[in-house]
């Protein structure tokens, strides 16, 4: 898929308040800092169009961008950051799951894993939590340049053993680099293919 035009249209923390057209919307969520809202900027070669930074806890609202008028690519605010307090984190898992569960016009999710770490325990609950709550996801390993190729594949192994002692069918796995622009024509390929569906 080709990204003609790329927009901001809301940020709100309530789902009730997102856009009400209809159109088909994707969702990157995963730990704060594992690059989100890099990765939005790098599949919709749009750089500035979320905000990113070097501290976690950046993106703390529900991001809506509209892509070539058909579809929107949302970005949201990481969890399991532990800085942010009890009380924050609580905030923050309220918005989450509040979208994730009432979002109708939601059609999949890309969680997002830093390709670094080995399985953490907050990823599979919340993965575990998607598959009870039947929701479409698939996964993308993040920050891929910042490991050798061959310890990249050390760690998804690691990944896809931990994943199938739950799931009998593991979910689509993308890999990706923001910073080099690794993976980016993979995810427009897979959101062109479910839109057409
Ligand atoms: P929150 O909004 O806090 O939840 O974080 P986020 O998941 O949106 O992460 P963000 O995109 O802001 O990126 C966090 C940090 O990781 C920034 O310093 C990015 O430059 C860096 N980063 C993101 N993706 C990549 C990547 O592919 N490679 C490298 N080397 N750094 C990356
Ligand atoms: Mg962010």
């Amino acid at each position: 898929m080709i990204i003609k035009d790329a927009k901001f249209v809301i940020s709100n923390t309530d789902y009730k308040q997102c856009p009400t057209d209809g159109k088909p919307e994707y969702a990157f969520i995963g730990r704060s800092n594992v690059g989100k809202s890099s990765l939005i900027n790098m599949v919709t070669n749009h750089k500035g169009l979320a905000m990113t930074s070097s501290k976690p806890g950046k993106t703390q609202l529900i991001n809506h961008f509209i892509i070539n008028d058909e579809w929107y690519l949302v970005d949201l605010p990481g969890y399991g950051y532990a800085q942010r307090g009890k009380e924050g984190r609580e905030t923050i898992r309220i918005i989450i799951e509040d979208y994730i569960l009432n979002r109708d016009d939601l059609t999949n999710l890309f969680l997002l894993l830093d390709c670094r770490h080995e399985p953490q325990l907050i990823d599979m609950e919340f993965m575990e939590w998607l598959g009870e709550n039947e929701i479409p996801f698939a996964i993308i390993f993040t920050k891929i340049d910042k490991l050798s190729k061959s310890k990249v594949k050390e760690n998804l192994a690691k990944y896809t053993d931990k994943l199938q002692e739950t799931w009998d069918e593991l979910p689509p796995i993308f890999i990706t680099s923001s910073e080099h622009r690794i993976g980016g024509d993979e995810i427009l390929d897979y959101i062109e293919k479910i839109n057409k569906e």
